[in-house]
């Protein structure tokens, strides 16, 4: 039996929210598919050598339900990074475990996707390669996965670049690029490192609600890292705060929100400043 979380538990209670709010953008939305529930049970980690060990991250207890879009923010070098190698499975716990619907996670799967701060595209291929690269990797013939690829290039956006070569794109475009190339992979299990970290303000903010959109209906669930408290509240159907290493889950709650979709109003709303502010407050480090 894990230790019991020092985490505030999450509020109950989500309302649907109004739909009819939604920006008509005219660009396909992702089928649903079947999420998967993810659970951290008692996981510490501890990164050794050099004669030396860092105590990273935890003691964490952490559920994610299919269809959550799970936001942590936290200091910097408080153990982010690890937790979400972990729950990719680059990385296995010192103590503790991480299972997906009851199975011990021993390495990567694509079910489970990542994307990473700095966009890691195959230079020499074109950006329809890049994206079609699980295909490809899954065995799917040339037209099948051409086929994938460019439908998750409109879903993104960027149907006008898929002969183009990674470095002929903008920040931007290479993130989108990345989260088309995980996307067509179908994971159920969205891992995304400070994807937009790097990205001038107004572009974060577009990509902010396209992704918002790509997963909203979708049924996965999303892990979402960043430093921006504005973007957790944003984007989170629940929203976690870390403390200073070796991190632990010290705010644990759902914005009021729900799934609705995500509008410039929202952000001017008295209750998102409230609940940013409720965020900021257990920021420490
Ligand atoms: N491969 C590694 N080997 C040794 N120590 C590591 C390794 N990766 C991370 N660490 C250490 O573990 C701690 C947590 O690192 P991590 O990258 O998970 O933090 P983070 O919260 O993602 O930070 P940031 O917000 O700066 O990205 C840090 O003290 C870091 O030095
Ligand atoms: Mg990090």
């Amino acid at each position: 039996m894990a230790a019991p979380s020092e985490a505030t538990p999450p509020q109950a209670g989500q309302t649907a929210g109004s739909a009819s709010a939604a920006p008509a953008t005219g660009i396909p939305v992702a089928g649903p598919s079947q999420g998967l529930r993810t659970v951290v049970a008692g996981v510490s980690h501890e990164y050794r050598g050099g004669g030396r060990t860092t105590h990273a991250l935890g003691p964490i207890d952490l559920t994610i339900e299919p269809g959550e879009f799970v936001v942590i923010v936290g200091p910097s070098g408080c153990g982010k990074s690890t937790l979400l190698s972990l729950l990719a499975g680059f990385t296995q716990p010192s103590t503790g475990e991480v299972s997906v619907d009851g199975a011990r996670i021993t390495g990567p799967d694509p079910r489970r996707g990542i994307v990473f701060q700095q966009p890691n595209l195959y230079p020499w291929y074109s950006v329809r390669e890049n994206v079609a690269l699980g295909p490809r990797l899954r065995g799917a013939k040339k037209a099948e996965r051409q086929r994938i690829a460019d439908e998750h290039l409109e879903l993104v956006g960027l149907t006008d670049f898929a002969d183009a070569k990674p470095y002929e794109l903008s920040g931007g475009m290479q993130q989108r690029t990345q989260i088309a190339r995980v996307l067509a992979n179908d994971p159920q299990l969205m891992l995304l490192d400070e994807p937009f970290g790097a990205l001038d303000a107004m572009t974060r903010e577009r990509l902010q609600d396209e992704l918002h959109r790509i997963w909203r209906g979708s049924g996965k669930s999303a892990v979402f890292i960043t430093h921006s408290v504005d973007e957790a509240v944003y984007l989170g159907t629940r929203v976690l705060v870390m403390s200073p290493r070796p991190g632990q889950i010290v705010f644990d709650r759902r914005p009021p929100f729900g799934d609705e979709p995500r509008t410039l109003a929202l952000r001017g709303t008295p209750e998102f400043a409230a609940f940013a502010a409720d965020v900021r407050a257990h920021i420490t480090g």
